[in-house]
């Protein structure tokens, strides 16, 4: 049976669904387009053995992604999201900022700036490429013009590229894989059909409550973001099994457990997620699958079903997910943005 407004076109002909449904849609050329803008930067040749990565909202969990992939490889890497970055003995230090004006991130890059060979950044422009150009180290540009957290593919691709150069190639990715299963999330795709389509109508009904383990903590945070900045809904985030000895007995009446599965989770995490399921009743909880087997081809899977759901969920709500509001504002009024922007300006000269 078809949904009155998830399956209407003329939903979609609105300019803002239509240009945020195009964004994600553009997934896989995005990420191509970043992975050529990283490769084509030199890297200088260091032995990368640990690495620190500076980034916030939409642009750190590009941080979260990298980083988790690098430790994959035995690569020590931290993410800060701070004003003040933990110093240390890094070989690599990378700052992701789409807009290149985050004061946190510019913040703590300042205290690296005379070890210039060990610094990347990724970013469409701002105060980070003027630093840049300034201070010689290396810029991945990617395409400007969009909100951050869209640009996520773009940003993972760049970085992805950069680090190839550095003889770290880090993912080989089936993008025929990816891209298959991305079809069945689209627009013209059904609620019957359509797992994201599903999702955002459970989930616009209740109270989300996301359930992440160890395999799935980062797919579970983009789609809490993504509720949050793209549907403006608040939701729950807790990892399990922790949760499960405190957060359960909290749990309100309309509360529905949203817990994204991996092919990769132990048989443990397995189990309890069936005894959560039989214990609050399976209507509710609700999983999240991708397709693939593989590591990396899962976790975009999920982050693009993350990011269907909350742009489906954005729909049923009637918000704009391209505008943030407050979070814009709140940059504009906090005194601490606007004296960091000033040391910046200094420095920039
Ligand atoms: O998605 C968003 O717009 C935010 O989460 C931003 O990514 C966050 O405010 C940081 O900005 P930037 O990505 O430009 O560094």
């Amino acid at each position: 049976m078809k949904h009155y407004l998830l399956d209407g076109e003329w939903v979609y002909r609105e300019e803002n669904y239509r240009r945020a449904f195009e964004l994600v849609d553009g997934y896989i050329d995005a990420f191509m387009d970043g992975l050529r803008s990283g490769r084509s930067v030199k890297a200088e040749e260091i032995d990368v053995k640990r690495v620190l990565l500076l980034g916030m909202g939409g642009s750190g969990i590009v941080c979260d992604i990298a980083a988790e992939i690098l430790s994959s490889r035995g690569i020590a890497a931290q993410v800060s999201k701070e004003y003040t970055a933990p110093l240390g003995e890094w070989d690599l230090i990378i700052a992701i900022s789409y807009s290149g004006n985050t004061s946190e991130t510019l913040n703590s890059l300042l205290r690296f700036l005379d070890q210039d060979s060990r610094l990347v950044a990724v970013t469409s422009d701002g105060r980070l490429a003027r630093l840049g150009e300034k201070f010689g180290f290396k810029v991945v540009r990617v395409r400007g013009g969009i909100p951050p957290r869209y640009a996520f593919p773009d940003m993972l691709g760049a970085i992805l590229g950069y680090l190839e150069n550095l003889d770290l190639e880090l993912a080989r990715i089936n993008l025929d894989e990816i891209r298959e299963f991305q079809e069945g999330l689209k627009r013209d795709k059904g609620v019957d059909e359509n797992p994201a389509k599903e999702a955002a109508i459970r989930i616009s009904k209740s109270h989300p409550i996301i359930y992440v383990y160890r395999e799935v903590r980062l797919p579970g945070y983009r789609l809490k973001c993504e509720l949050n900045e793209n549907a403006k809904l608040l939701c729950h985030y807790a990892e399990i099994p922790e949760a499960l000895h405190n957060d359960i007995e909290a749990i309100p009446r309309d509360g529905l457990i949203i817990v994204p599965r991996s092919f990769r989770e132990p048989y443990e995490i397995s189990k309890t997620i069936e005894a959560l399921s039989r214990l609050l009743g399976e209507s509710r909880v609700l999983e999240l699958r991708a397709r693939s087997k593989s590591y990396f081809e899962e976790i975009i899977e999920l982050f693009m079903l993350s990011d269907y759901i909350s742009l489906y969920t954005s729909v049923l709500r009637g918000v704009n997910p391209l505008i943030l509001h407050r979070i814009e504002r709140l940059k504009d009024i906090n005194a601490a943005y606007h004296e960091i922007k000033r040391r910046l300006d200094e420095k920039l000269g």
